[in-house]
C-alpha cells in the first residue's frame, strides 16, 4: 500500500486510474452543484481520495483477509459449509438470502484468531465451539412496520429496535469498533412506521372480504401485531433457530456490547423517550435461544407479504399458493427472478425456464429444498389451538376458492 506521500504500487494504479477520468468527473450527478462550482467540488473529491487512499485500502486488505479465513473456516469439512453436495452455496450465493448469524460467528472467530496470530490453528486444529455445524441461511425478513414487531430476527432473538440494527450491520461490517451507532439509531426510529409496497395488481375485493373471514379463523391467532411467541410446532427447517449454542450466544452478546464503542452515545426515539443503548442491560439485547425449549420462529404480521416471497424464513416455498397447499410445493426452484405471478403471488420460479430467465437475470439461482437449511417442509399440518382447528394445509382440490379467496385478501395486507 505504502503511505500517502510513497504510495505502493496497487494505491499508485487506482490513482492513476482517478487521475485519467476527465475533469469534472466526481461532480458529476452530485445534487445542488451549481456548473461554476463543478470544477472546485472534483479537485476537492479528487485530494480527499489521494488523502486517504491508503488508510482505505489497509482497511480493506485487513478485512479481506479475515473475511477469506473465516470462509475457508466456513467450508472446512464438518463446518457449516462443509458438507459436499449437502451444503447450500455459501452465504451470498442466492439472491435475497444470507447467513446473517453464522457469518457473524465465523468473522468474529476468524478477527479474534487474526488478532492472536493464531490463523493457523483455526484453520487446522478443532472446530471451535461455538461455530454452527450447519448453514443457517436466511431471507431478509420484512423491516417495515418495526413498531408491529416488537421483537426481531426470525427467531425473536434480538429485542430493542436499535440493536436489531446492530445486528443487521455487524455481519456486514464485521468489526465491532467500525460500527455506526447514530445509523442504527436513526434506521430504528425510520422503521418504526415505515408502510410496506402496497400490492401493484388488481384486487377482487368480494373474494378478498372472504378471505378475510378465512383468515381471522385460521391464521389470526398466530399472525397478529406484536405476538413475542415462537412456534415450534409450526415444523419449518430448524437451523437457523438452533444457531446459538453458549458458547455462540456468548460470543454474540460480547459482539454487540463491544459495538457499543461510545458509552455515552444516546438519542431520543419517535416517543420522545431518551434511548441509551450501550447501558441497557443483556435481558433487554439478546433472548437465550440456546435451550430447545426456548427455539422456533416468530410468527410475522403479514402486511406487504406479496414482496416477501419467497416465504418462509429460509425463503423455502416460491409462492402463496404452494405455501398454503404443500402438497404442490416445489422441491427444486428459481430464485432472483423479477417477473411477478399475481394468481399465484409470488416471483417466477420454475426450473425448466433456468436459461432463458439466466440471460435476463444474472444473479438467478436454483434453490434445492434437499440442501441443509434450505428444507421446505413445515406449516403444512392443520392444529388445534386453544380447541379450534386452525387450518393450514388447503391442498385438498375442495378447498381451492376458500385458498384462492385467502391469497386475495393477503394482497389487500
Ligand atoms: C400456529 C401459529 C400459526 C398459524 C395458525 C398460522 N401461521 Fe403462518 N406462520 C407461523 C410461523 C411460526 C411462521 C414462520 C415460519 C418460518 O419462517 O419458518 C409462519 C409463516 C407464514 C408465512 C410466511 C411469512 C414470510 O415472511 O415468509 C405466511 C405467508 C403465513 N405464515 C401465512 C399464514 C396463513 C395464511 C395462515 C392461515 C391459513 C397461517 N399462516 C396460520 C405460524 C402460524
Amino acid at each position: 500500500m505504502g503511505t500517502a506521500e510513497a504510495p505502493g504500487e496497487t494505491t499508485q494504479k487506482l490513482l492513476d486510474i482517478v487521475a485519467a477520468k476527465p475533469a469534472g468527473y466526481f461532480a458529476r450527478g452530485l445534487p445542488q452543484i451549481r456548473a461554476d462550482q463543478i470544477a472546485a467540488v472534483d479537485q476537492t473529491q479528487r485530494a480527499i481520495f489521494a488523502q486517504n487512499a491508503v488508510p482505505i485500502l489497509s482497511g480493506l486488505a485487513q478485512s479481506t483477509g479475515v473475511r477469506a479465513a473465516s470462509v475457508a473456516l466456513q467450508t472446512r469439512p464438518g463446518s457449516s459449509y462443509g458438507h459436499g453436495d449437502r451444503s447450500p452455496g455459501l452465504s451470498g450465493h442466492s439472491a435475497g438470502q444470507s447467513d446473517g448469524s453464522g457469518d457473524l460467528l465465523s468473522d468474529l472467530l476468524a478477527g479474534q484468531a487474526a488478532a492472536q496470530g493464531k490463523l493457523t490453528e483455526l484453520l487446522t486444529g478443532p472446530l471451535p465451539e461455538a461455530l454452527p455445524r450447519f448453514a443457517t441461511v436466511t431471507d431478509i425478513p420484512a423491516v417495515w412496520n418495526q413498531g408491529d414487531r416488537s421483537v426481531g430476527q426470525w427467531d425473536g432473538s434480538v429485542l430493542e429496535r436499535f440493536w436489531r440494527n446492530i445486528a443487521a450491520e455487524l455481519p456486514i461490517i464485521g468489526v465491532p469498533a467500525k460500527v455506526d451507532l447514530m445509523n442504527a439509531g436513526i434506521s430504528a426510529e425510520f422503521l418504526l412506521r415505515l408502510p410496506p409496497a402496497p400490492y401493484p395488481f388488481d384486487v377482487d375485493l368480494t373474494k378478498a372480504a372472504a378471505g378475510e373471514a378465512l383468515f381471522a379463523e385460521n391464521c389470526g391467532t398466530c399472525h397478529r401485531p406484536r405476538n413475542e411467541a415462537r412456534y415450534p410446532v409450526i415444523g419449518t427447517d430448524m437451523n437457523r433457530a438452533q444457531v446459538l449454542n453458549p458458547a455462540g450466544s456468548a460470543m454474540f452478546l460480547a459482539a454487540f456490547q463491544a459495538a457499543c464503542h461510545d458509552p455515552e452515545f444516546g438519542y431520543t426515539d419517535t416517543y420522545g423517550r431518551r434511548i441509551e443503548p450501550c447501558t441497557m442491560p443483556a435481558y433487554r439485547i439478546l433472548r437465550d435461544t440456546t435451550e430447545a425449549a426456548n427455539q422456533g420462529y416468530l410468527a410475522p404480521p403479514l402486511d406487504g407479504i406479496w414482496a416477501r416471497a419467497p416465504y418462509l424464513h429460509n425463503g423455502s416455498v416460491p409462492t402463496l399458493a404452494q405455501l398454503l397447499k404443500p402438497a404442490s410445493r416445489a422441491p427444486v426452484f428459481l430464485r432472483g427472478v423479477i417477473d411477478y405471478d399475481p394468481d399465484e403471488v409470488g416471483w417466477m420460479w420454475q426450473p425448466a425456464d433456468l436459461d432463458s430467465y439466466r440471460a435476463r437475470y444474472p444473479t438467478v439461482s436454483l434453490h434445492d429444498t434437499a440442501r441443509d437449511g434450505w428444507s421446505n417442509r413445515g406449516h403444512d399440518r392443520d392444529l388445534m389451538i386453544e380447541g379450534r382447528l386452525h387450518r393450514l394445509d388447503w391442498s385438498d382440490p375442495a378447498l381451492s376458492d376458500q385458498a384462492g379467496a385467502l391469497i386475495e385478501y393477503l394482497k389487500t395486507r
